[in-house]
């Protein structure tokens, strides 16, 4: 039986010139480059420069994508974009995106997921295409987590970095198996009730202002390992496939213990984990294409190669999805 795909045509990347150390934030804050490598893994990550948006990392993201995809905007159907530093309150980032692209049809709107966000605006692309309505989806990971910082504040501003994502899918057929090209599945899931474990205290309805990350960083740590094997598992389970089967594990990068963590509980040896940590530190809803884009430039991930990924974040949001690249 044909079934419809959602199949993989190109992903791109950006990251702001501007690179952050941990040595330089040492200078700002009362922390050490040996206590944010040790507890996390990250040693520098990226800042957008004043003036510098959302939109301007997803586009460029973007276009890099289109390129590897070898199709021009004006066959997209469809834009979604996962950010939760949106250029303005509204119209969505995306729209902007759309503008720039040059493309005048279809339709395109943003998805606050935190940094699950990509693993959400992934299945609801995929989602699109399967259904119908969409055939060629542009999806976006897209922040400046850096204009959210309590920069005072040093147990957040060490952990975050900017930049961008995006992966060009498109409605392919496959058999309905796992040797299919394209989305698998997607495994979506949300906890309102741990809301003050992970939010910015501010927003238009409540505070008129943008407000500032915030964060007990501890019990987001507890969550975070047993959250997302969930996910792994339940994605994996509904696939019909077993953790030694996965060629490549793109984790969200909040942290390399969570990282290191979660590969361990589901037996996922670490060469087939996809770190980019270190250098670009929490990118949040960027980090998953961010890090997809890295190992598919440097060759790692092949086509025909079974791809994992998944994400956590704050409301809490989490999820995970399996794909042949
Ligand atoms: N530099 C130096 N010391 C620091 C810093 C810093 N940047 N930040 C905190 N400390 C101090 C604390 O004040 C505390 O001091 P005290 O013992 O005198 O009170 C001490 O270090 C230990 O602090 P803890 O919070 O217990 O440190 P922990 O080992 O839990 O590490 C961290 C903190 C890195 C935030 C960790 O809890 C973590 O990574 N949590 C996950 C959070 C996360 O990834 N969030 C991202 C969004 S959600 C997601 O993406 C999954």
């Amino acid at each position: 039986m044909s079934i419809i795909r959602s199949q993989v045509l190109g992903c791109g990347a950006f990251l702001p010139e501007t690179v952050l150390t941990n040595e330089e934030l040492s200078a700002r804050v009362d922390t050490s480059d040996e206590w944010i490598a040790a507890r996390t893994g990250i040693r520098r990550r990226h800042v957008a420069a004043e003036g510098e948006k959302t939109s301007d990392l997803a586009l460029k993201a973007s276009r890099a994508a289109l390129s590897r995809a070898g199709i021009g905007a004006d066959e997209l159907d469809l834009i979604v974009v996962a950010t939760t530093t949106p250029d303005e309150t509204f119209p969505a980032t995306a729209t902007r995106v759309q503008a720039e692209l040059g493309m005048t049809r279809g339709a395109a709107f943003d998805v606050q997921a935190v940094c699950s966000g990509f693993i959400f605006a992934l299945s609801v692309a995929d989602n699109f295409i399967k259904a119908g309505q969409a055939r060629t989806v542009l999806v976006i990971g897209a922040e400046t987590m850096s204009r959210l910082l309590d920069w005072n504040d040093r147990t957040t501003c060490v952990l975050f970095g900017d930049g961008a994502g995006a992966l060009v899918l498109h409605a392919g057929e496959g058999e309905g198996g796992i040797a299919d090209r394209g989305v698998l599945n997607t495994k979506i899931f949300s906890d309102g009730r741990m809301h003050d474990l992970l939010y910015v205290d501010g927003g238009p309805s409540s505070t008129q202002t943008t407000g500032h990350l915030r964060m007990q960083g501890k019990e987001v740590f507890k969550h975070a390992v047993t959250n997302i094997a969930a996910a792994i598992e339940a994605s994996a389970h509904d696939a019909g496939v077993t953790i030694s089967d996965i060629d490549w594990f793109v984790p969200h990068q909040a942290n390399q213990r969570i990282l290191d963590g979660t590969a361990r509980k589901l037996g996922i040896p670490p060469e087939k984990v996809i770190s980019t940590v270190a250098d670009q530190g929490n990118t949040s809803a960027a980090s998953v294409p961010l890090a997809l884009a890295t190992a598919v430039n440097d060759g790692r991930i092949k086509q025909g190669d079974l791809v994992l990924l998944e994400a956590m974040g704050g409301g809490f949001t989490w999820g995970a999805a399996l794909l042949r690249w």
